[in-house]
């Protein structure tokens, strides 16, 4: 059966691993040493490592690490755009890692949508086009999907832009179109890998505050991927910061602040926290 009873939560992930391997041997995840060796060849990655979660229905949940600690990956793994080598992924009551071909895509129309960094748009169709794309994927008929596109086009701030191909947007404008593109189908869960990254700051905080008010008003599950610390605790209800494959914490970001699970960690917040002191410092010099 492709969908049991849904759980609790929203995605459910157990003793995930991928590793990229130069054949397509198997692996026994169970064998410390064969581990190690893999650990050790040059030929192959570990890139993500035995990591399990959950996210809650609702919940915006971030995950931050610096570049190449296996956040893509988690986060492909999760749609099976990246082959998981081994655990389990559950959400919303999909057993994401033995569906079947067609399971898999009847998966990705119903459940889960994907903003990618780089937009992903479709070149030579128009914003009107590209936003109801996945509407067309669902057999809705054309005045349909039309006006419920021009709808997601409002809310994202594109009225009058859409007959433009995306060449001819800003990179702000076409990742507006991306997440309307992604929203129109009314995803229960909504995944973005560092879809603000290639923005200017202003814009990024605006894309930030619009997320955040969509979220308010839709109420998706959102798995949010980002190597920026002040995005991750604006956006996350809870944070999992990502080290060599591994979540190294996974708490609030109030508690990743107050209470760095290790040295990394601690580096990592470093500097919001003396920045955060000096606020407070200059609250305090202020009102005395
Ligand atoms: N298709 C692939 N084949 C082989 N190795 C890969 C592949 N994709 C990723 N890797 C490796 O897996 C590791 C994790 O990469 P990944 O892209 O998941 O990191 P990331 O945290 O998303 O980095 P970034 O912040 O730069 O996007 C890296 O060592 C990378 O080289
Ligand atoms: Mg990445």
């Amino acid at each position: 059966m492709s969908k049991t009873a849904e759980p609790k939560n929203a995605i459910e992930v157990t003793n995930l691993w991928k590793v990229f391997t130069s054949d397509a041997r198997q692996i026994d995840f169970e064998d410390k040493q064969k581990l190690q060796e893999l650990e050790d060849s040059d030929e192959d990655t570990v890139a993500v490592r035995d990591i399990s979660f959950s996210v809650q229905k609702e919940e915006v949940f971030v995950v931050m690490g610096l570049s190449g600690s296996g956040k893509s990956t988690l986060i492909r793994c999760l749609l099976r755009l990246a082959e998981p080598s081994s655990g389990k992924i559950n959400i919303n009551g999909w057993d994401v890692c033995n569906l079947d071909a067609e399971q898999l895509t009847e998966f990705r129309r119903k459940e889960a949508a994907m903003v990618f960094q780089h937009y992903g748009l479709l070149p030579h169709r128009n914003v009107l086009d590209n936003v109801a794309f996945g509407l067309k994927l669902q057999g809705i008929e054309k005045k349909e999907r039309y006006e419920r596109a021009m709808h997601w086009i409002e809310r994202v701030g594109l009225t009058g832009f859409e007959h433009y191909y995306p060449a001819h947007l800003s990179g702000g404008m076409q990742q507006r179109v991306g997440i309307a593109r992604a929203l129109i189908c009314n995803p229960p869960v909504l995944l973005m890998d560092e879809p603000f990254s290639g923005l200017d700051p202003l814009i990024r905080r605006e894309m930030q505050d619009e997320l955040v008010e969509i979220q308010d008003r839709v109420k998706t599950t959102i798995f949010f991927v980002t190597h920026d610390l002040d995005e991750g605790m604006r956006l996350g209800n809870r944070m999992a910061v990502m080290r060599k494959g591994r979540f190294v914490q996974v708490d609030t970001p109030d508690e990743i602040l107050a209470d760095p699970a290790d040295e990394y960690v601690a580096r990592f917040v470093q500097d919001k926290r003396t920045q955060i002191e000096k606020a407070n410092k200059k609250k305090t010099t202020t009102s005395a």
